[in-house]
């Protein structure tokens, strides 16, 4: 069968890339892809908001299967479109996938199933906020101590939560959703939750909702600069496993917070098929959720996909058809794996794109090497060009952490464009 990929970035290069090795799969397209799936698959120049046009395409090319990457399309509806039209696909339907386009309802549903989560309050205006946290914070001073998020409901390209630990951050991080709007009707509601320390890792599970398969742990990189300094972004590497999650985590994990989030979904009538994403931290307070994605992360996808030996299409088809029970035990490559992100000049702030990208053949060489396209273009020459933030996500298999990090780290080393960077400290925290 065809297979359509929708989305631009590292995972989705690396879903089309695990796709393509299917025997099932005669043709891989990604919509719009970048030019690195243009390598391992073949690239359709279709409008990203474009869901009719996707729906065309697909019913005209055969397409058996389509896999949804970045969350925008979930949370805009387009799994119940193309269901609505016969085609299969795999994704969470627009109610579930409110889970990560809504952090109040993203709440309510960890509290329904009685998830370990922060204790949060839900605001629908500055006032109420910044009384709340004068009561509970008296202190005069602006550096009050003041250990508090801020988290604006909807989507916000990952930019919406404020992690605070003085009074002022808190009060000028409402400030900005309730009175600036600077993340539009995004910030209509907001949430403010206690900070939690500890250490974070990203656990993935396939679910059809009624089978649940969780996928090894990973660790993202969000902070910009090595030793987790500096602004947040979308990911800066990650690494698979994270020793951090033990076995016993992972047992826990699955009973404590993947089952009953999956149960309290379809209680809900809202329920759940795709990858269902939490975002935990593990300290002095035990295992918590920081939140839920209702895709494959960026980075995670692409170390992760390096370890899978099963069929992926397999996989994602009988979630499709509700029928996950009928899978054998995952396959995973026994060695880790590490993705170390490069980014452009600027990141996560404003970039200058069109910066020719050199040593891509060089980097492709190295032993257990493979470079994932996220920000690349053609060039009017036929270079390939930077295109976005976060460039490539260098990708190596070792045979344990140290390896994979070595030879992810030679191969970055060879690919440069003006500007380009990257964190030196990927997968260090395991190490
Ligand atoms: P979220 O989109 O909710 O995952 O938040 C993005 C990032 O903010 C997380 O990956 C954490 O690094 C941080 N964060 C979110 N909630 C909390 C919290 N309650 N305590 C500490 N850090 C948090
Ligand atoms: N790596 C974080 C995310 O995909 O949201």
């Amino acid at each position: 069968m065809n297979v359509l990929v929708v989305g631009s970035g590292g995972r989705e290069h690396a879903l089309a890339w695990k796709i393509s090795q299917s025997s099932r799969v005669k043709d891989v397209f990604v919509a719009p892809g970048n030019a690195g799936t243009a390598l391992d698959a073949v690239n359709v120049d279709l409008d990203p908001d474009d869901y009719s046009a996707m729906v065309r395409y697909a019913k005209a090319n055969a397409v058996g299967l389509t896999i949804v990457g970045p969350e925008v399309p979930l949370a805009d509806g387009i799994v119940d479109i193309f269901k609505d039209e016969g085609l299969k696909i795999f994704g969470p339907a627009k109610p579930a996938a409110q889970l990560e386009a809504s952090k109040v309802f993203c709440k309510e549903i960890l509290n329904a199933g009685n998830v370990p989560t922060a204790d949060y309050w839900e605001f629908h205006d500055a006032d109420a906020a910044i009384e709340m946290i004068h009561d509970r914070y008296p202190g005069e001073s602006p550096n009050t101590a003041c250990p508090m998020v801020v988290k604006a409901d909807g989507l916000a390209a990952g930019k919406g939560v404020t992690v605070c630990s003085k009074k002022h951050e808190v009060l000028e991080a409402v400030e900005l959703i309730a009175r600036d709007k600077v993340f539009g009707d995004a910030g209509t509601k907001f949430i403010i939750e206690e900070k939690l320390e500890g250490q974070e890792a990203s656990i993935l599970a396939i679910t059809d909702g009624q089978t649940i398969i969780p996928l090894p742990a990973c660790q993202d990189h969000k902070p910009a600069y090595d030793g987790d300094t500096g602004p947040n972004t979308g990911g800066m590497g990650a690494y698979c496993p994270a020793p951090l999650v033990t076995e016993d985590d992972m047992s826990w994990v699955a009973e404590n917070v993947l089952v009953p989030t999956v149960h309290a979904l379809k209680a809900n009538r809202t329920p759940f098929q795709g990858v269902l994403y939490a975002g935990l931290m593990k300290g002095p307070q035990g295992i918590k959720v920081l939140e839920y994605n209702v895709r494959f992360g960026d980075p995670e996808c692409q170390p992760l996909l390096m370890r899978l030996r099963s069929d992926l299409v397999d996989v994602l088809e009988a979630v499709a058809d509700q029928d996950l029970a009928r899978i054998d035990p995952l396959q995973w490559d026994p060695r880790p794996t590490c993705c170390v992100v490069m980014a452009s000049q600027g990141y996560p702030g404003s970039y200058e794109k069109g910066r020719v990208i050199s040593g891509l053949d060089d980097a492709a060489n190295v032993e257990n090497v493979k470079v994932f396209h996220a920000g690349t273009t053609v060039g009017k020459s036929g270079a390939i060009i930077n295109n976005g933030g976060r460039v490539l996500g260098v990708t190596a298999i070792g045979e344990d952490l140290k390896t994979a990090q070595v030879s992810a780290y030679q191969a970055a080393k060879l690919i440069e464009w003006r500007g380009s960077w990257y964190r030196t400290d990927i997968a260090n925290k395991a190490l």
